[in-house]
């Protein structure tokens, strides 16, 4: 097979830890940390599928805005008296979401951007995350010069898995999925881009099982430096 052309990262769990927003859920929050982090991660990502399944995207909204939804959510959950008493809650639940802006980058990512670049490959963030959001995390993790492209999918109003929006790395790089190697932490996100066509790294940080569906990504790593495998 031909040496890829370009490497695509998801940025939230994949380039950026979330782990932090969990130890801020926890002081916060004592004693529940883990399942706020947990539930406030999983309505995230359903309400993006909610709205990109809902009348043809017509109840989009950006990933902030959702991210925003889904941690009030969690919250409610594990809290039933925010769900009468929202105004006592609002402060904790803007700690969280200011941390969530200025999420620490993983420690292995910048070098190994850093041998992209120096092998002339492309590379860049395509993300569910809007284009507000993903700048301040890439500044904030001091990544603005070893990333070729940040690429949202916020201009179609289309949520990943939708091809649609893996298809967005070919428009912004030039070129075709089987010359991108699209790299994600999360196996849902490292599923969809195999079936769409890109060479895939499942970076399995969390030692978890991958998706059920027979289909397996072309690699599967423990953390970012196990893309330059692909370039051996
Ligand atoms: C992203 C989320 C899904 O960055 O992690 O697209």
């Amino acid at each position: 097979m031909d040496k890829p052309r370009a490497v695509l990262f998801d940025a939230y769990g994949t380039l950026f830890d979330v782990y932090s927003v969990g130890l801020l859920a926890e002081q916060l929050f004592p004693g529940q940390g883990a399942k706020l982090a947990q539930v406030w991660r999983d309505k995230q990502i359903e309400y993006t599928r909610l709205v990109t399944t809902s009348d043809h995207g017509r109840h989009y909204e950006p990933f902030w805005q959702l991210t925003e939804r889904a941690l009030i959510y969690a919250i409610k959950l594990i809290e039933p008296a925010a769900r009468d008493r929202w105004s006592e809650y609002t402060e904790r639940s803007q700690r969280l979401m200011n941390q969530y802006r200025h999420l620490s980058a993983f420690p292995e990512n910048r070098a190994v951007l850093q041998a992209l670049k120096d092998k002339g490959i492309r590379t860049g963030i395509l993300s569910n995350g809007d284009p507000e959001m993903l700048g301040i995390a890439v500044r904030s993790a001091h990544l603005e010069d070893v990333l070729d492209h940040v690429i949202s999918v916020d201009p179609i109003r289309l949520y990943k898995t939708c091809p649609e929006a893996y298809a967005l790395g070919e428009s912004a790089t030039g070129f075709t999925r089987d010359q991108i190697v699209f790299v994600s932490s999360n196996a849902w996100d490292a599923l969809a881009a195999t079936w769409f066509g890109f060479r895939t790294l499942w970076v399995n940080r969390l030692n978890l099982p991958f998706e059920e569906f027979g289909t397996l990504p072309e690699r599967t790593g423990r953390n970012l430096k196990d893309v330059l495998g692909f370039f051996d």
